[in-house]
């Protein structure tokens, strides 16, 4: 009998050793999403022709293959709700349906995310979840939907209600039957690092909304910066969208102060938030993208960078008056390292990796210029400013 309870006990122990050691792949968002989205470049002018071209875009222009997955609808494609309280598009908007629009985006082997908020209404202002949440997680399942970025306008500002409110939502899309990443958004303001994870949320925005200017940029990535305990595959940080090759269009992140950045800043917001271990949700225009804008969004060893199985949050190790430096841990020993420099002139800058606590020579590539420098303990060069040098060391085996 003791025998057998203790190969009870022991089988017991094995299966839950097991089920705490399952391979990332098999929860949500074991690595951040990538993907486009509507809003900081359409706003509130979008259809479903426009959502079929940028799928077929991204199927064609080489965003797919990079790992550019989710094409999301942002908020203004609602159209209030039928006679039995069911959410609905804008019928002039999306006149086949999101259901069709879904297929059509799974077709491509795309997947499709969608928008709406914890209160009667959204940011915008259309009709948004708050009391019906159940009834919304079911309609989105039904529609295949795969993603669902969950705003915060219009709802009361204290921190309880709003974990309640996002709960409910993630209780509702967790009995939905389908599996649906849910993405937090209410801007840092309640420190939903802290408790979003555990209400079951697979990322949660830090900031307010990003704008397409450099100084805009660096206030988000200062702010999403020091986040790095919190990130993990299933649970991460969004300093919100890329705003890469965006240059100074109009709309959303056009506004207050929306400028347009250089090539150099877009690409030091790509190297950053992929050190950040950050979504890289692009929301330019992508069915006609500049070359410069491409090499920046389709760099593979960035994005590998990015998705790196770990999921490790890249740590600020130096902080001065000009640079800043980052170091991620990567598979198998390797590690990224970020050079920022954030001054408003080029410098000459040396890297000695002893002093940030890695011992002995790495096999340096830098991933921008796609150098093999060679085996080094330290690494040397000069850094433009706002430029940010992105290189990968690796272990010597
Ligand atoms: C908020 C969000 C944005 C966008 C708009 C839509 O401002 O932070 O990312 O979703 O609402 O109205």
């Amino acid at each position: 009998m003791l025998k057998r309870i203790s190969f009870l006990f022991f089988l017991l122990f094995l299966i839950i050793n097991i089920s705490a050691q399952q391979p990332s792949g098999s929860i949500l968002a074991p690595a951040p999403p990538m993907g486009w989205m509507t809003w900081n470049y359409f706003g509130e002018n979008i259809n479903e022709k426009l959502v079929k071209e940028m799928a077929d875009a991204m199927a064609q222009n080489g965003m797919l293959n990079a790992g550019y997955e989710y094409l999301m609808i942002d908020d203004g494609w609602q159209g209030g709700r039928d006679k039995k309280n069911n959410l609905i598009p804008d019928v002039e908007k999306f006149p086949s349906g999101i259901k069709a629009l879904a297929d059509y985006v799974h077709s491509k082997g795309l997947k499709l995310g969608i928008y709406s908020d914890a209160a009667p209404l959204t940011c915008a202002g259309y009709t948004a979840s708050f009391g019906f949440e159940e009834q919304d997680a079911k309609t989105f399942a039904m529609w295949g939907i795969d993603y669902l970025k969950y705003d915060y306008c219009n709802a009361p500002k204290d921190v309880k209600t709003a974990i309640a409110r996002y709960r409910a939502m993630a209780d509702a899309l967790q009995k939905c039957g389908r599996k649906i990443v849910f993405a937090v958004c209410e801007w840092g303001v309640r420190e939903p690092w802290l408790w979003a994870a555990q209400q079951g949320a697979q990322l949660w925005r830090t900031t307010y909304d990003v704008r397409d200017a450099w100084s805009s940029v660096m206030e988000i990535y200062g702010q999403n910066v020091t986040l790095y305990p919190y990130a993990g595959p299933g649970h991460w940080n969004d300093p919100d969208m890329l705003i890469v090759g965006l240059r100074g269009s109009k709309g959303p992140a056009g506004l207050y102060g929306g400028i347009g950045c250089t090539d150099i800043e877009y690409q030091t917001n790509m190297s950053l938030w992929s050190m950040m271990a950050a979504p890289l949700i692009a929301t330019n225009d992508i069915r006609s993208m500049h070359e410069r804008t491409k090499n920046i969004l389709l760099n593979k060893d960035v994005i590998a960078i990015n998705q790196d199985v770990l999921g490790k949050q890249a740590e600020r190790k130096i902080k001065d008056s000009v640079f800043d430096v980052l170091l991620k841990p990567l598979r198998g020993g390797d590690f990224a390292l970020a050079i920022l420099n954030h001054s408003d002139h080029a410098h000459e800058i040396t890297i000695d990796f002893n002093t940030l606590g890695l011992q002995g020579s790495y096999e340096i590539k830098d991933l921008w210029r796609k150098d093999e420098m060679g085996i080094a303990k330290k690494w040397k060069g000069n850094v433009l400013s706002h430029e940010t040098k992105l290189l990968r060391l690796q272990k010597i085996k």
